[in-house]
């Protein structure tokens, strides 16, 4: 295993570990998020990193089938929708086979820019021509990076950010963005669009 392997393998353990408390917190879908989606509409759209699927019930209302990624099974099981377990660097779609693609804070995870690199190719890959993904990533903006942007900014925007309810305290890597690293890995990809900062998070509306 590989550094990176080994890295992905302990968030993947954490997500687990965490995934029922995360649940109580992440009901609501965020609001940059309930927007893409309103106005869209088609066959298939993919939620990517989906979490406990707060975003799967906003995608169904609009599309006849919404399908959830996650490499976490506890995550995976607390999604009422289709799922799938799998790597959003090695997407388990057909080419041009969705309408439409979520990944809302879940690819500041991968732990290499290749790994960030290879997950907005695939998801480029598996979008349909005049289809659109909605990515987002912690921005180093947000107040919850107030005190240690320095510390950010001098391990090249990797970090480690504890989950905390009560007892119970566990490290999560990030890759923390600042604009120039997010739009520079959005011009390095196959997918091309707009970027904008919304509540401490970067945003960016994609297309093939
Ligand atoms: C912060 S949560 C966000 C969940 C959901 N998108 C939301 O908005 O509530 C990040 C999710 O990404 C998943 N994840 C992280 N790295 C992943 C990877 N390499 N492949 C698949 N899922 C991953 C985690 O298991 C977790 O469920």
């Amino acid at each position: 295993m590989t550094d990176t392997d080994n890295e992905k393998e302990r968030l993947r353990e954490t997500f687990d570990a965490i995934a029922s408390s995360f649940d109580e917190t992440r009901a609501e879908p965020w609001e940059d998020v309930a927007e893409f989606i309103e106005g869209r509409g088609g066959t298939t759209a993919l939620d990517l990193g989906c979490g406990n699927g707060r975003h799967l019930a906003p995608l169904r209302e609009r599309f006849d089938e919404a399908v959830g990624l996650d490499f976490s099974r506890s995550m995976l099981e607390l999604c009422d929708a289709p799922v799938v377990r799998g790597d959003l660097s090695a997407l388990p779609f057909a080419d041009s086979s969705a309408d439409c693609v979520l990944c809302v804070a879940a690819l500041h995870h991968l732990p290499s820019r290749d790994g960030r690199l290879s997950a907005l190719d695939e998801i480029a890959r598996v979008l349909r021509d005049d289809a659109e993904a909605l990515v987002s990533v912690w921005a180093i903006e947000h107040p919850k990076f107030d005190g240690v942007r320095d510390e950010i900014r001098a391990s090249g925007g990797d970090f480690y950010v504890p989950w905390k309810r009560g007892d119970e305290e566990r490290d999560r890597y990030y890759h923390i963005y600042d604009r120039d690293g997010f739009e520079s890995l959005v011009t390095d990809s196959a997918l091309d669009g707009t970027v904008w900062e919304s509540d401490g998070n970067y945003y960016a509306r994609l297309g093939p």
